[in-house]
């Protein structure tokens, strides 16, 4: 099959983690840019990029690249392209816009000329023009532009990959399942010793780790992709794609959920019964106060409250306690904690061994590894188990300015007198002490000549072993399902 360019996009901080997944899956020229990854395959590649990737939000497929510095520029370029390859006058569509560039400032009056230039070409040719649909549109074409660089593409995803399909009801504050999943692959976590969230909400973390162990694709429970209405979309193919599940496995260890909210534990099972796993997560009610000593190793991964969705009565409280059972019940295991704000971490009380620059939404966050020894943590790093640059997760060089803002945000902390701790802060408010996050600030275009760099595998973060000793399986009360199926 013909092999073209493709975009994966992504948040920020999980772009090498996507550049994996995207070599694992058997992609070419995978390179790496602001939250997206560009890359090389063909249409089943396609199929398999939106159904297997788990730190993807879409696949774009680029069809035309062109010079232009004006909408109406757009129009005239956009009037002659040949929108019968794509779509017919009875498909809806939309466009979606993404304009870094000083000539053009308004992004939604792109799209709207993009809009124009395809009604004009049918309406030309059949005197009637196709219908746009915001909510539901059988196509989305997206623009994106960069100074003068103009890029057309279709978008093969649809809804939001991170819209797996088995979510049925959220707790507040649910974290992003691509981030989640994200969170998972860095920490190296395959599968291969037990697994805690210890305050899991509506079960993300446990549910992702959980289609991690058993190498289930995030895809099965999604009733539609948007490639499914393309022109040339092949159904055996992505029959084929769908139905194989011959890398899927057994799990052999523990995956547990614990929220010391009782709705929360009831929501996670809801969800975890859709994606066919509730037999391989033990969800439970309890504090993390009362987390009692692992006797096998355990990772722990979780997303503690920050005081910004969620509030707590007593946050350093939460995070002091945090510190204190890891130091105590998680001896010879791991855990990784996102948060939000520098004195929850100081609460924790525990040095890190990696510090990773993470968005959760418009919030800069950081995701920090504790490794619980026992004895001394300094004894430990000077022994013979001293830890190596690749031990850690690689963290690049693209995050300064994520770090820029995080320091500039502990400047405007400390500059206030006195220091304002965040329980004496209830509730936080988004625009204290940090600059809001704008969408475009700090990404960059998706050309790929600029800001990106070829991966290779030997760089950056743990390798994650898919195929390890598991043998395939598939339990027929799991089979998810599917809408368009027979
Ligand atoms: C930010 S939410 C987690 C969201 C979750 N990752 C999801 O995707 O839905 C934090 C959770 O911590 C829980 N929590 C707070 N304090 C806790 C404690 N002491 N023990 C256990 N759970 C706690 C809250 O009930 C809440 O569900």
């Amino acid at each position: 099959m013909t092999e073209f360019e493709m975009i994966a996009k992504t948040f920020q901080g999980l772009e090498e983690i996507l550049a994996k997944e995207l070599i694992d899956l058997g992609a070419n020229g995978v390179a790496i840019g602001n939250r997206m990854v560009s890359f090389k395959g063909d249409k089943a590649l396609m199929y398999k990029a939106n159904f297997h990737l788990r730190t993807a939000i879409r696949i774009l497929k680029p069809f035309l690249h062109f010079k232009a510095d004006s909408a109406d520029d757009v129009y005239e370029i956009c009037r002659k392209v040949d929108w019968e390859k794509y779509m017919d006058l009875s498909d809806s569509f939309a466009v979606d816009s993404v304009v870094y560039s000083e000539d053009f400032r308004h992004s939604k009056f792109v799209a709207y000329r993009v809009k124009d230039a395809i009604a004009d070409y049918f309406r030309d040719k059949y005197g009637k023009r196709p219908n746009v649909s915001v909510a539901n549109p059988d196509l989305t074409f997206h623009i994106h532009i960069s100074h003068d660089d103009c890029s057309l593409s279709l978008d093969s995803s649809g809804e939001s990959l991170h819209k797996r399909g088995y979510r049925q009801e959220a707790m507040e504050a649910p974290l992003n399942e691509v981030l989640a999943a994200g969170m998972i692959l860095m920490s190296g976590w395959d599968g291969k010793c037990d697994f805690v969230d210890p305050m899991c909400g509506s079960g993300t973390i446990p549910i992702e780790a959980a289609l991690i162990a058993k190498n289930m694709a995030p895809g099965l429970f999604r009733s539609h992709f948007a490639f499914e209405k393309w022109k040339d979309f092949d159904r055996d193919l992505f029959e084929e794609i769908y139905n194989d599940d011959s890398q899927e496995r057994e799990f052999e260890f523990t995956i547990k959920g614990y929220d010391k909210d009782p709705k929360a534990i009831l929501t996670a099972k809801r969800n975890a019964k859709a994606a066919g796993l509730l037999d391989t997560i033990q969800f439970e009610q309890r504090d993390f106060k009362d987390f009692e000593p692992v006797k096998e190793r355990t990772v722990i991964i979780t997303n503690p409250p920050y005081g910004e969705r969620l509030v707590e009565d007593n946050l350093l409280g939460l995070y002091e306690m945090i510190g204190e059972r890891l130091k105590h019940a998680l001896i010879g295991g791991e855990a990784w904690i996102i948060s939000y704000h520098y004195e929850c971490f100081d609460k924790i009380g525990l040095k890190p061994s990696a510090k990773i620059p993470l968005f959760n939404g418009a919030l800069p966050c950081e995701l920090r590894k504790y490794e619980i020894f026992d004895g001394r943590y300094n004894d430990f790093r000077g022994g013979d188990r001293r830890l190596k640059k690749d031990d850690l997760p690689s963290r690049r060089s693209g995050t300064l300015r994520h770090k820029a803002r995080l320091a500039e945000r502990e400047e405007a902390r400390k500059a206030e007198k006195p220091s304002r701790k965040p329980e004496e802060r209830k509730p936080f408010h988004k625009s204290e002490g940090k600059k809001p996050f704008h969408k475009s600030e700090g990404s960059k275009p998706f050309h790929k000549s600029e800001g990106s760099k070829p991966f290779h595998k030997s760089e950056g973060s743990k390798p994650f072993h898919k195929s390890e000793g598991k043998k395939p399986f598939r339990k027929t009360e799991n089979k998810p399902f599917r809408n368009n199926k027979k």
